[in-house]
């Protein structure tokens, strides 16, 4: 067992996470791997991602992938929120085009006796062995492991299917607060479970995804989600390794996110960056290219790549990224034009 690469603690990334200055302004995408490159096409074939993932191998490699192919800051495990959910046997799927499916979604007290403890090194074990072959190769790069935010896989294992409104979620929200409360406790042991071991394998940072918590106004997402989402960014804080903490429409929530133990807030497109900075003193933020303006002609994503730099205006603590993840259809051109970009013209202090 090698220990980690001597010159990762200087990646621009890691320093970025932790509000320091870096030698450049580190880029990565949410959704870098996947089906809007063709190295991934010809590997994945046909099938859930949940199967896909059992080859670590080939999960290692689609990690890589992106890296080789636009010189990113990071990599991304090649993995999904409900890997530890389906691995417990709580019957998840992802249904590819869709998303999370739930043969028999969580809808009563009866059914925490499906939801117990996810041991990783027993349940997964192909999810440590994908990270210690990525890591071996990425050297300087680091890996970010991740996990769903508990509100973000509730709401799938409660819908049992992606969902706009969030009706039956937010009736057990507010109408059993008890048993959401347990809910979410245990599915907040979950994540604190897959990213410890993701860590001890080698992730050098981690995310937390919540990225449907925007549904939520700020006083509930308070009493009713954030202890869990703290309780999982707490338990991480002993490993030391920086914590970024990203939702999609999440403005009036970014401030308790923060608060909530993240070293990193990741932004959407729909706040400017110098707004969400002033709402989030003392963190790094992490964002924030509309992934849709990425469609159109390379001027006009230069521009709105520019915009981000600077509102940012060369601030440390800077992670460029994506408001969302990467969407199937984009010419993969067009992302390797952006971090080239922001290499060349977003220096720190430029
Ligand atoms: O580059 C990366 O970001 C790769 C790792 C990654 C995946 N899922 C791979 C994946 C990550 C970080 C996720 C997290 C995830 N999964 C989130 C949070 C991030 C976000 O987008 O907000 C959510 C909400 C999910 C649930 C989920 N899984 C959805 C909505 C989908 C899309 C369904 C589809 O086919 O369009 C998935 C499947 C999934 N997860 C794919 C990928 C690359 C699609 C293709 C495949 O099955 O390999």
């Amino acid at each position: 067992m090698t220990g980690p690469h001597p010159d990762l603690a200087d990646a621009p990334l890691l320093r970025a996470a932790r509000g320091l200055p870096a030698s450049r302004v580190p880029v990565w995408f949410m959704r870098q791997a996947g089906r809007s490159l063709p190295e991934y096409r010809a590997l994945r074939g046909e099938g859930s991602i949940l199967d896909a993932i059992h080859d670590p191998g080939l999960s290692a490699e689609i990690t890589l992938q992106p890296v080789r192919r636009y010189g990113v800051d990071a990599a991304i495990l090649y993995s999904d929120i409900v890997v530890p959910a389906h691995a417990i046997g709580f019957g998840v799927d992802v249904a590819p085009g869709i998303g999370p499916v739930v043969t028999k979604p969580f809808r009563s007290a009866a059914d925490l006796a499906r939801l117990r403890p996810y041991e990783p090194d027993v349940d997964a074990p192909y999810v440590s062995e994908a990270v210690r072959l990525a890591v071996a190769e990425l050297g300087a790069t680091p890996l970010i492991g991740f996990a769903g935010a508990p509100f973000t896989v509730a709401s799938y294992l409660i819908e049992g299917r992606p969902s706009r409104t969030y009706g039956l979620t937010k009736s057990m929200m507010h109408g059993e607060p008890g048993l959401w409360r347990e809910l979410l406790d245990r599915l907040a042991d979950m994540a604190i479970a897959s990213l410890l071991a993701q860590v001890g394998a080698g992730a050098s940072a981690i995310q937390l995804f919540d990225s449907w918590v925007g549904a939520l106004p700020p006083d509930v997402y308070e009493e009713l989600v954030m202890p869990a989402s703290a309780k999982v960014l707490t338990a991480l804080e002993a490993t030391g390794v920086p914590r970024i903490h990203f939702g999609v429409g999440t403005g009036e929530l970014l401030t308790l996110m923060g608060a909530a133990g993240a070293d990193v807030v990741g932004i959407d497109w729909r706040v400017p960056l110098d707004m969400a900075r002033d709402r989030l003193p003392g963190k790094a933020v992490q964002g924030n290219l509309d992934p849709a303006v990425c469609l159109a002609p390379w001027d006009v994503v230069a521009d709105r790549a520019r915009d981000v730099l600077r509102r940012n205006a060369g601030r440390p603590g800077h992670i460029f990224n994506l408001g969302h993840g990467v969407l199937p259809e984009l010419d993969p051109g067009i992302l390797a034009q952006v971090v080239d970009l922001v290499h060349e013209e977003g220096r720190a202090g430029a």
